[in-house]
Parts: C-alpha cells; structure tokens; sequence
C-alpha cells in the first residue's frame, strides 16, 4: 500500500506530466494552455489530430513543453498509445485531465429522436473512453505512488437538462466512475475528482449553438450573474491536480457561478 501523502499547501505543477484529453479544442486547449504556463509538461491527446499539434506548436513556441498525441479516447490501443507517449516523452504521469467527450458536436433534441447508434456512440466516448483513459495510466501512477486523475461531468446532471439524454445520462455516469474508482484506488495514493462545469461559452460550444440558443442561456439564475467562461474552469483544475487537494477523492465539484448549489 502507498503511503497516503499529507496535503501541502502548494498549488505548483512545474514539472508534473499532464495527459490532457481533448486538449486540441475548446476548454481542454485553455487547460492546456494554463498548465502549460504553470510549469507542467502535457501531452495534448485529442481525437482532431491537427488541433492536437496546433496546441502543441503553440505552447513549445512560448517555451512550454507539450507533445501532441492524437487519441480516440474510445479506442483502447490509441488510449494505450497515449500514456505510453507520455511515458516515454517525460518518465511519469502525474495528472490525467478526462476532457475528451461528444458535446458540442450532437444536435439538441427530443430524447426519443435519439438514434440507438448515437446513444452508444456518446457512452463510447464519454464513459467508456474515460475508463479506459484511467486503466491505461493507473500501472504508472501506481508504480509512482501517486496520481491525480480530474474527470470531467456537469452541471446539467444536478438540473436534468434535458435534449441531450444521452449526454446528460453520461455526465451522471461520470459522477459514479470517480466515486467508485476514487475507492479503489486510494490506496495507491492516487486521487479522482470530478468537475461539473455550468453552461461555458467555449469556442466549440458558441461555434454550434444557434444565437436563439445562446440568447436563451439565462445568467440571471446564476449567483454571480454573467456568463461563464472557460478561463472559469482552470483554477479549480489545477487544484485537483496539484498536492494541495491530496486529501481529496471522489468528490465532484459544481463550477458554474452558483447556479445548482450542489
Ligand atoms: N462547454 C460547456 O458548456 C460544458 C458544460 C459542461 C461540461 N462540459 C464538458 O467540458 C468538456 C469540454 O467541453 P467543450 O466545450 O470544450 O466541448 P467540445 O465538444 O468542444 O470538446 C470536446 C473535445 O473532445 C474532443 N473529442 C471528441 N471526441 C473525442 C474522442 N473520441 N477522443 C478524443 N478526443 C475527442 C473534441 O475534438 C474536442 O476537442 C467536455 O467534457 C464537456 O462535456 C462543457
């Protein structure tokens, strides 16, 4: 058994191996892009290969250090690939960030208009990615004696958004895998936390959201009344991958301007 590290007050992530899916568009790229200021080396695993290397140029031309592995997080041998390239690229993995899903890219619609392929397609890459996404770091982390894995959920599980069902259903199942898997690996010191954003206006989600829609977002119902952002979502990230949450696991944490109050 590991030996349970204390928490430290410190938020540094010089130096930590970072594996970020989804890392080549919308929020993940802003992940990448603060991790990447902060000092951690990342590997930037998304399923569009050129955004993958774009993020990657961009953070090596500021002097950052990232590689660019394009994964489908839903094909076992490329998530294998992935946590090798990270292995071989920088020894370790510190932090595993589950960002990759299917969200912006599905249309809003009644739940019965949802074709059967669709509705495995979304678990595929949604649950089953991110299953396999921590199975393929765990031998590292738990040779290490330590991991941080941050999954990704939402806000809409607490409110039962409806229009995406099978998004939504997914979202919840998220909030499962990092309480029941945070149990089984406590021991080996590693830690799964969850991050439940609220409506963000990333590049992804503007891109294929009709102004209607968009207007329709109310920020009125929010604590803190403006619309959220993904720059937003990155300190809370970076907590959960840094010691100062060691003593953290399986907990999901709602980032959303104090909409649900979970
Ligand atoms: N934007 C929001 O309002 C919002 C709200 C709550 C939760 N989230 C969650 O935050 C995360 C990022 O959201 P976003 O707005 O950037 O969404 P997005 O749909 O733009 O981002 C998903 C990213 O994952 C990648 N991806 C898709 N399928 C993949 C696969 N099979 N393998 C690897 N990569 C794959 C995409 O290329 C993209 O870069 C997602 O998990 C999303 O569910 C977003």
């Amino acid at each position: 058994m590991a030996e349970i590290s204390p928490s430290e007050p410190s938020f540094d992530l010089a130096g930590r191996t970072i594996i970020v899916t989804g890392g080549g568009k919308g929020i993940g790229k802003v992940y990448c892009r603060h991790l990447a200021a902060a000092g951690a080396r990342l590997i930037v695993a998304d399923i569009d290969g050129e955004a993958s290397v774009e993020v990657a140029k961009e953070i090596v031309s500021k002097g950052g250090v990232a590689v660019a592995e394009p994964t489908d997080v839903s094909d076992e041998k490329a998530v294998g690939r992935m946590a090798e390239a990270a292995i071989e690229a920088f020894g370790r993995i510190d932090g595993l960030i589950n960002n990759a899903a299917l969200m912006s890219d599905l249309p809003r619609q009644p739940w019965h208009q949802i074709e059967a392929e669709e509705w495995d397609r979304v678990m595929a890459v949604n649950l089953r990615g991110m299953f396999l996404c921590c199975r393929a770091v765990y031998p590292q982390m738990k040779k290490q004696g330590k991991g941080k894995i941050v999954n990704i959920s939402s806000s809409r599980v607490w409110a039962g958004a409806p229009d995406r069902l099978h998004y939504t259903t997914s979202k919840m199942g998220v909030v499962g895998l990092t309480r029941a898997l945070a149990r089984e690996v406590g021991d080996d010191n590693i830690v799964v936390n969850a991050v439940a954003p609220g409506f963000t206006l990333s590049e992804t989600q503007v891109a294929t959201s009709s102004n209607e829609y968009l207007a329709s977002k109310r920020n009125d119902r929010r604590a803190l009344k403006r619309a959220q952002v993904p720059e937003d979502l990155v300190g809370v990230v970076m907590f959960l991958l840094s010691d100062a949450s060691n003593f953290m696991t399986g907990q999901t944490i709602t980032v959303d301007g104090g909409h649900m109050m979970h």
